[in-house]
């Protein structure tokens, strides 16, 4: 099946509001230090450029999660693929993910790494999509809250695809 990329949000709107977010991080956590956990693979082009734009002290990990289920639909179970480097016990915690959709797969990471013990933990996402949500999850940074679409690029993929482009794309089929 052929398939196209549409255009949904520009490079230049996607570092515009990561610009955003980055100053809004510094600011909450003025004076303190913030450790990034950043969900592979999707999340890591947005926690780089975020990174990037913090201004606080700022450390970094990386955890790797899958969800059963076919490519464009997530079952809620998740299985843990490659564990955090780092306790996270005392740290102020953000989650950085590339989007949340039914919500099924933050609901349980966030309460596994609650169970960890941070001084804080908050939810970054770059993209949300809200008409999908099954399960309520807070979310404390939100870049963009799109339409009920399967997108690709800044980290996001179509069966390991596309993932590189820098804006996000619309997957749509011939
Ligand atoms: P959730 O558990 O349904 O919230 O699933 C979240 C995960 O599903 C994301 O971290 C993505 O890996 C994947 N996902 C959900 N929607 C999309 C999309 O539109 N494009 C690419 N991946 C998506
Ligand atoms: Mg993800």
């Amino acid at each position: 099946m052929a398939e196209r990329i549409r255009v949904l949000l520009t490079e230049e709107e996607v570092d515009a509001k990561i610009q955003e977010i980055g100053e809004q991080i510094s600011k909450d956590y003025a004076g303190q230090q913030v450790h990034l956990v950043c969900v592979l693979k999707g999340g890591s082009f947005f926690m780089c450029e975020l990174a990037k734009r913090i201004t606080v002290p700022v450390s970094l990990d990386f955890m790797s999660v899958s969800s059963y289920g076919s490519e464009t639909k997530s079952s809620g179970v998740v299985k843990i693929i490659k564990d955090l480097d780092e306790p996270l016990k005392d740290k102020n915690v953000i989650v950085i993910e590339d989007i949340v959709d039914s919500g099924r797969t933050l609901s349980y990471l966030l309460e596994m790494l609650r169970d960890r013990g941070p001084k804080s933990m908050k939810l970054c996402t770059l993209l949300d999509k809200p008409e999908r949500r099954v399960i309520d999850v807070k979310v404390d940074y939100t870049g963009f809250r799109i339409p009920d679409e399967f997108v690709v690029g800044y980290g996001l993929d179509y069966d390991q695809r596309y993932r590189n482009l820098p804006y996000i794309g619309v997957v749509e089929f011939d």
